[in-house]
């Protein structure tokens, strides 16, 4: 489709697209709301440059897409409760993000998207990269993809955090206070394969951070493929990188995304504000 009330420029052949031309604090037009929603579907994670947004404005404009989520294992900011802010410190080892995954597939709904704004980040790190999931199901064999379709799998919040996810959180600084401690292991059974519900195309659904087993297998048998799916699903054609500025806001589909965050600036600060947006059962 063309765009006429925004300006799209791919950021690499697998996905992902940088939109000029508009700015997210005003009042939207239909127009420029229909466009922007369909780069979404068209690209998967769209990226916004030079934003000035408050917290009640960054949930705002998150808020044409759908219902907006309360993320469970973090309490909001004051005078924004769905927004959580996402802090690296000078300090901090260990970062927030970085394993690839998608977003709360450990809930029966988990988010259609999420949206991520940058205030403070490193002149260089911190990126974040991104997985097209449409991608990484078409360039399976016809006989894996078979095998797959009818397939479950378990995706559980706890799966790499041994000790439990507080034992995580106790150790970023920037973050422990924030962590939401009466927050429980959450778990759901969702296909292996999805077909999204706006775009009908199918997408490979497990990912190495909440992924556990699949249905009526243990997690012995159950790893050996997962983890060449994980695998797979990271394959560097598939993906592209986003490198924030402050006032960046990149908006990914986390119905056929996985996103890693990059812990490559030691000693420096990132501090991000994020959005969830509420989603539907997979099917
Ligand atoms: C997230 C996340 C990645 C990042 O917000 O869901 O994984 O780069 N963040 O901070
Ligand atoms: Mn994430």
């Amino acid at each position: 489709m063309g765009y006429q009330s925004i300006d799209v420029a791919p950021l690499a052949g697998a996905m992902g697209a940088e939109i000029h031309g508009v700015d997210l604090a005003s009042e939207l037009t239909n127009q420029q709301f229909d466009e922007i929603h369909q780069a979404h579907l068209d690209y998967l994670t769209i990226v916004f440059r030079d934003q000035k947004l408050t917290p009640p404005q960054q949930a705002d404009f998150a808020r044409r897409f759908g219902t907006l989520e309360i993320y469970p294992f973090l309490k909001g900011i004051e005078g924004a409760p769905e927004v959580v802010e996402l802090i690296k410190t000078e300090v901090d080892t260990e970062n927030f993000g970085g394993v690839w995954h998608s977003d709360t597939t450990y809930q029966e709904k988990p988010v259609m998207g999420s949206m991520l704004y940058a205030h403070e980040v490193p002149d260089a790190g911190g990126d974040t990269l991104y997985a097209n999931m449409y991608l990484a199901y078409e360039s399976l064999s016809d006989g894996l993809k078979e095998l797959l379709d009818g397939l479950k799998a378990h995706n559980n919040s706890a799966q790499l955090y041994r000790g439990g996810r507080a034992k995580k959180m106790e150790k970023l600084a920037g973050m422990k206070d924030q962590y939401n401690t009466e927050s429980d292991v959450l778990e759901a059974l969702h296909p292996v394969v999805r077909t999204h519900p706006e775009t009908g195309r199918k997408a490979l659904y497990v990912n190495r951070s909440h992924t556990e087993r699949f249905e009526n297998m243990t997690a012995e048998e159950s790893t050996p493929l997962l983890h060449y799916l994980c695998d797979h699903s990271i394959r560097p054609e598939f993906t592209c990188r986003v490198k924030w500025e402050p006032g960046t806001l990149a908006f990914w589909d986390n119905r056929c995304t996985q996103h890693f965050a990059i812990n490559d600036y030691p000693g420096k600060r990132r501090r991000m504000h994020r959005v969830i947006i509420e989603g539907d059962t997979p099917h």
